[in-house]
């Protein structure tokens, strides 16, 4: 296998559909929160993937399970029952409240399954409602209705006409949430902290104002906790933490810890408008997500991870609160558990170039922001080294006050 950077760019480039601007490192291997390129470098990864390496690269759990599913049985189709799809549903039940669950792959189609069962509920009612509330800094997904209530004209321009009828509210004004809601609405949708928006968790206001909407109109909330959600914020879901009461729930990233696994989880009044064939997918629940699944959730709960994370996070706070006291760059730290924004003054793209080059992975977004999303078994010691070493970075593109 040849792993050099030059001769994997040059494949790429010649077979791969240009739609990712890469980094120019190519890498192999990983261990916990390391990560490691074709020429052994190692670097800490502060990302996990964009919020998906849950238990961190080759947890050794993680991994006989997905070997021994292998070995066992990994598909058969949604034609046929298997043993685990009711057993993740049931293990997701309790965690969120939402009795229901349908398995899809990814983010954005357990997006599009909440949109559809929305649909589906005012059909089944007989009641015409069409709107759809979203937030301004929303990101859904790239699939047609996931981009219809994703917020920014970048993603939106070159594929309209999107759905139609969503109206987009500015995050974390009541007012003007409760304005936009009406008897039309057939659902709201919000991220309980929007995560390519820059880290920005709903206010307690913000949330109030949903609640209201929603028992002053009857429409329904969906909240996509597809980022925030098992775990990343130090609770099972961010929605509990407001106070909220979904009727639908998506999720994807950590559940499978790397393995392809969305659901969206569903209140019985929802699932009671939902008839056989309404929707669907092939791979959707099979053996092997169930079995990451499984595996993840049972290190979130049993294994302790939760009150890890709560612990570590308020470690990791600390941190960067004192990052943001040394460097004026800082304008805002942003963020709850071990999912964390740093607003900067200027452009983030030089400081998470300057991170790389210290060995330590994290991203930009919404273009002022470095986004820390960790691997959810990180150390206080490790988030140490890795903070240490974004410090440096930050004294590197000249961020000291
Ligand atoms: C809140 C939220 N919803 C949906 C998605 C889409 O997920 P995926 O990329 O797995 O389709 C993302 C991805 O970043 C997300 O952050």
């Amino acid at each position: 296998m040849q792993t050099t950077v030059d001769e994997v760019q040059a494949r790429e480039a010649r077979h791969i559909l240009q739609t990712y601007r890469r980094a120019p490192i190519t890498f192999v291997r990983g261990a916990g929160v390391h990560l490691y390129d074709a020429e052994g470098g190692e670097y800490l990864d502060l990302l996990s993937g964009i919020g998906v390496a849950s238990l961190g690269h080759a947890h050794p759990g993680l991994a006989r399970a997905i070997a021994d599913q292998a070995q066992t049985l990994l598909h058969t189709s949604n034609l046929f029952y298997h043993p685990l799809q009711g057993q993740l549903g049931e293990r997701l039940a309790h965690l969120s409240g939402l009795p229901r669950a349908f398995f899809c792959n990814s983010g954005t189609e357990a997006v599009e399954a909440c949109l559809k069962f929305a649909r589906r509920y005012w059909y089944t009612r007989g009641e015409v409602r069409k709107e759809i509330v979203a937030l301004e800094g929303a990101f859904h997904g790239r699939t047609f209705g996931s981009l219809s209530v994703t917020a920014d004209e970048h993603y939106r321009a070159p594929f309209e006409p999107l759905l139609s009828g969503v109206r987009f509210v500015p995050l974390n004004e009541p007012a003007a949430l409760l304005s936009a809601v009406s008897r039309s609405t057939a659902a709201i949708i919000a991220e309980p902290v929007q995560g390519e928006g820059g880290v920005r968790p709903l206010t307690p206001a913000f949330a109030e104002a949903i609640r209201e909407a929603c028992a002053q109109t009857g429409a329904l909330f969906i909240a996509d906790e597809v980022q925030s959600g098992l775990g990343r914020t130090g609770s099972p879901f961010y929605f509990t933490t407001l106070g909220l009461k979904p009727d639908l729930v998506s999720v994807g990233k950590a559940l499978g810890g790397g393995v392809p696994v969305g659901a969206a989880l569903i209140s019985e009044a929802v699932a009671a408008t939902i008839s056989f064939g309404d929707h669907g997918s092939t791979y959707g629940g099979n053996l092997l997500a169930c079995r990451a699944g499984l595996c993840v959730l049972d290190a979130l709960v049993a294994g302790g991870l939760l009150a890890h994370i709560g612990r570590v996070g308020r470690h990791v706070e600390q941190r960067l609160k004192a990052m943001a006291a040394k460097h004026a760059i800082i304008k805002h730290v942003r963020g709850v558990g071990l999912m964390w924004g740093l607003a900067l003054t200027c452009d983030a793209a030089p400081l998470v170039q300057a991170a790389l080059a210290r060995r330590v992975i994290v991203n930009r977004t919404a273009e002022t922001v470095v986004r820390l999303l960790p691997p959810l078994i990180i150390t206080e010691a490790e988030a140490d080294e890795a903070l240490h070493r974004l410090d440096a970075a930050l004294g590197d593109v000249g961020g000291t006050a």
